[in-house]
């Protein structure tokens, strides 16, 4: 079965906890298509040719987690070349036999506008701010601004600004509990299956 799952949203909004549970219940295969971004973010020296020498293997690096290496990976993620480069990656991930859950800023715009469930998950500001604080500790003030500064970066950028597809179903989860979110991001798939 080719059966893909787009989940697109800000940074922190619940795509990876939801992406993975959506992926375990229906035996699909999850990407999380920042960790591309990251690992070329972290790379150093040129993105373009860093993009284009991307290896699986590379996305198994320490450090790719942290706040830094999310900001990193925003600034690389505006270069059109880079975003070219990983292209094909995603879409065979996609369309290979097996149905696939990918999350990211572009999935249900770019990579898979033909994917069969498009999710677009989302939260305030201060609720994401909020929850990476309580993982990474330090001042939550400027986790806030770091944020919002991903946030204006991902959605004001000529290349695949992050936006919702139009035809995405929409979760806020700035009141939701994770099983709630979970749950019902399963019903949306289990309707189309
Ligand atoms: O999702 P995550 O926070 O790991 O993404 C890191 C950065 O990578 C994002 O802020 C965004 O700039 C970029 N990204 C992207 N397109 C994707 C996934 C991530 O531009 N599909």
């Amino acid at each position: 079965m080719i059966f893909t799952v787009a989940i697109d949203g800000p940074a922190a909004a619940g795509k990876g906890t939801i992406g993975r549970a959506v992926a375990a219940r229906f035996g699909f295969r999850h990407l999380d298509t920042g960790l591309l971004y990251r690992a070329v973010g972290a790379k150093g020296g040129d993105p373009v040719a860093a993009a284009e020498a991307l290896v699986p293997g590379d996305l198994e690096r320490e450090g790719l987690r942290t706040l830094a290496a999310g900001q990193a990976a925003s600034r690389v993620a505006a270069i059109p070349q880079v975003r070219a480069a990983l292209v094909e990656f995603q879409r065979r991930f996609a369309r290979a036999e097996g149905g696939a859950v990918l999350d990211g800023r572009d999935i249900g715009t770019v990579i898979c506008p033909e994917a069969e469930v498009k999710l677009y998950v989302t939260a305030s500001a201060e609720v994401r701010a909020h929850r990476r604080w309580l993982e990474v500790g330090g001042d939550e003030a400027v986790v806030l601004a770091e944020v919002r500064e991903r946030d204006a970066r991902d959605m004001g950028r000529a290349d695949a600004p992050l936006r919702a597809a139009a035809d995405a179903f929409v979760m806020d989860t700035s009141v939701m509990s994770v099983e709630d979110a979970v749950a019902r991001a399963i019903a949306v798939v289990e309707r189309r299956l």
